[in-house]
Protein backbone atom coordinates (compact mmCIF):
# COMPACT_ATOMS: atom_id res chain seq x y z
CA UNK A 1 0.00 0.00 0.00
CA UNK A 2 1.15 3.62 -0.65
CA UNK A 3 0.13 6.46 2.20
CA UNK A 4 0.40 10.04 2.00
CA UNK A 5 0.31 11.74 5.63
CA UNK A 6 -1.05 15.37 5.21
CA UNK A 7 0.36 17.54 8.40
CA UNK A 8 -2.01 20.99 8.28
CA UNK A 9 -1.28 24.14 10.10
CA UNK A 10 1.42 24.56 13.06
CA UNK A 11 1.91 20.82 13.24
CA UNK A 12 5.71 21.73 12.36
CA UNK A 13 5.76 23.03 15.57
CA UNK A 14 4.96 19.64 17.27
CA UNK A 15 7.04 18.99 20.13
CA UNK A 16 7.75 22.68 20.97
CA UNK A 17 4.49 24.29 21.14
CA UNK A 18 2.31 22.98 23.78
CA UNK A 19 4.00 20.28 24.59
CA UNK A 20 1.25 19.43 27.73
CA UNK A 21 -1.07 18.65 25.24
CA UNK A 22 0.89 17.73 21.83
CA UNK A 23 3.91 15.75 23.58
CA UNK A 24 7.66 16.58 23.39
CA UNK A 25 8.26 14.59 20.05
CA UNK A 26 8.99 16.81 17.05
CA UNK A 27 6.79 15.98 13.92
CA UNK A 28 10.50 14.38 12.26
CA UNK A 29 9.99 12.35 15.13
CA UNK A 30 6.49 11.52 14.87
CA UNK A 31 7.04 10.88 11.02
CA UNK A 32 9.83 8.12 11.68
CA UNK A 33 7.80 6.29 13.63
CA UNK A 34 5.45 6.05 11.06
CA UNK A 35 7.86 5.32 8.91
CA UNK A 36 8.70 2.43 10.43
CA UNK A 37 5.51 1.15 11.41
CA UNK A 38 5.56 1.09 7.75
CA UNK A 39 8.09 -0.67 7.01
CA UNK A 40 7.51 -3.65 9.00
CA UNK A 41 4.15 -3.97 7.03
CA UNK A 42 5.89 -2.75 3.49
CA UNK A 43 4.08 -0.05 2.66
CA UNK A 44 5.04 2.87 1.56
CA UNK A 45 4.23 6.55 3.02
CA UNK A 46 5.04 10.06 2.25
CA UNK A 47 4.74 13.16 4.48
CA UNK A 48 3.32 16.47 3.83
CA UNK A 49 3.05 19.47 5.94
CA UNK A 50 1.98 23.00 4.77
CA UNK A 51 0.57 25.96 7.33
CA UNK A 52 -1.63 27.12 4.15
CA UNK A 53 -4.65 25.81 3.69
CA UNK A 54 -5.03 25.87 -0.36
CA UNK A 55 -1.69 23.79 0.14
CA UNK A 56 -3.58 21.09 1.69
CA UNK A 57 -6.12 20.88 -0.75
CA UNK A 58 -3.73 21.51 -3.84
CA UNK A 59 -2.10 18.21 -2.25
CA UNK A 60 -5.13 16.12 -1.95
CA UNK A 61 -6.40 16.69 -5.74
CA UNK A 62 -2.71 16.11 -6.95
CA UNK A 63 -2.90 13.18 -4.98
CA UNK A 64 -5.93 12.36 -7.05
CA UNK A 65 -4.76 13.40 -10.35
CA UNK A 66 -1.59 11.29 -10.49
CA UNK A 67 -3.24 8.59 -8.23
CA UNK A 68 -0.16 8.24 -6.21
CA UNK A 69 -1.84 6.75 -2.77
CA UNK A 70 -4.38 3.84 -1.35
CA UNK A 71 -4.82 6.09 1.82
CA UNK A 72 -4.44 9.28 3.21
CA UNK A 73 -3.87 10.42 6.72
CA UNK A 74 -4.88 14.22 7.30
CA UNK A 75 -4.56 16.01 10.58
CA UNK A 76 -5.56 19.45 9.71
CA UNK A 77 -4.81 20.53 12.43
CA UNK A 78 -6.98 23.95 13.40
CA UNK A 79 -8.37 23.74 9.94
CA UNK A 80 -10.30 21.07 10.79
CA UNK A 81 -12.59 23.19 12.79
CA UNK A 82 -14.23 25.11 9.66
CA UNK A 83 -12.17 24.87 6.47
CA UNK A 84 -15.46 23.83 4.01
CA UNK A 85 -12.32 24.38 1.50
CA UNK A 86 -10.84 21.01 2.63
CA UNK A 87 -13.91 19.69 3.30
CA UNK A 88 -14.95 19.90 -0.48
CA UNK A 89 -11.23 18.79 -2.04
CA UNK A 90 -11.88 15.55 0.26
CA UNK A 91 -15.08 15.61 -1.34
CA UNK A 92 -13.60 15.96 -4.90
CA UNK A 93 -11.50 13.14 -4.23
CA UNK A 94 -11.54 9.14 -4.79
CA UNK A 95 -8.77 8.25 -2.17
CA UNK A 96 -10.12 7.51 1.49
CA UNK A 97 -9.31 10.22 3.76
CA UNK A 98 -8.63 9.73 8.02
CA UNK A 99 -8.86 12.39 9.97
CA UNK A 100 -6.52 12.68 12.77
CA UNK A 101 -5.78 14.12 16.04
CA UNK A 102 -3.28 13.64 18.53
CA UNK A 103 -4.83 15.15 20.99
CA UNK A 104 -8.71 14.50 22.28
CA UNK A 105 -10.44 17.26 20.98
CA UNK A 106 -13.66 16.35 22.24
CA UNK A 107 -11.77 16.84 25.95
CA UNK A 108 -11.13 20.13 25.05
CA UNK A 109 -12.38 23.47 24.12
CA UNK A 110 -16.14 23.81 22.56
CA UNK A 111 -14.64 24.98 19.38
CA UNK A 112 -12.55 21.57 18.89
CA UNK A 113 -15.05 19.29 19.20
CA UNK A 114 -17.11 20.25 15.67
CA UNK A 115 -15.11 19.08 12.74
CA UNK A 116 -16.33 19.99 9.10
CA UNK A 117 -14.22 17.19 7.83
CA UNK A 118 -15.29 14.28 9.58
CA UNK A 119 -18.94 13.69 7.74
CA UNK A 120 -16.45 12.78 4.27
CA UNK A 121 -13.47 11.29 5.72
CA UNK A 122 -13.71 7.31 6.17
CA UNK A 123 -12.81 7.57 9.75
CA UNK A 124 -11.72 9.92 12.71
CA UNK A 125 -9.19 9.24 15.02
CA UNK A 126 -7.96 11.35 18.40
CA UNK A 127 -6.55 10.91 21.45
CA UNK A 128 -3.52 8.87 21.01
CA UNK A 129 -0.81 10.89 20.70
CA UNK A 130 1.53 9.75 17.81
CA UNK A 131 -0.81 6.64 18.16
CA UNK A 132 -3.44 8.55 16.46
CA UNK A 133 -1.70 8.14 13.32
CA UNK A 134 -0.85 4.10 13.52
CA UNK A 135 -4.48 3.51 14.36
CA UNK A 136 -5.47 5.82 11.31
CA UNK A 137 -2.97 3.27 9.33
CA UNK A 138 -4.36 0.40 11.16
CA UNK A 139 -8.29 1.27 9.90
CA UNK A 140 -7.21 2.10 6.35
CA UNK A 141 -5.25 -1.25 5.96
CA UNK A 142 -8.27 -3.21 7.26
CA UNK A 143 -10.87 -0.93 4.99
CA UNK A 144 -8.44 -1.48 2.07
CA UNK A 145 -8.06 -5.23 2.91
CA UNK A 146 -11.57 -5.60 2.60
CA UNK A 147 -12.44 -3.55 -0.62
CA UNK A 148 -9.97 -5.78 -2.48
C1 LIG B 1 -5.04 18.90 16.45
C2 LIG B 1 -6.28 19.40 17.19
C3 LIG B 1 -6.73 20.73 16.64
O1 LIG B 1 -7.88 21.20 17.34
C4 LIG B 1 -5.65 21.76 16.77
O2 LIG B 1 -6.04 22.98 16.20
C5 LIG B 1 -4.34 21.31 16.25
C6 LIG B 1 -3.94 19.92 16.44
C7 LIG B 1 -4.49 17.60 17.08
O3 LIG B 1 -3.66 16.95 16.42
O4 LIG B 1 -4.84 17.27 18.20
O5 LIG B 1 -3.56 22.09 15.72
O6 LIG B 1 -5.41 18.60 15.12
Amino acid sequence: MKFLIINGVNLNLTGKRETSVYGTNTLEEINAYIRAYCEVGEDSVEFYQTNIEGEICNKLHEAFLEKKYDGILLNAGAYTHYSYAIRDAISAIDIPVVEVHMSNVHAREEFRKTSVLSEVCVGTVCGFGAGSYIAGLVGLCEMLAKNE
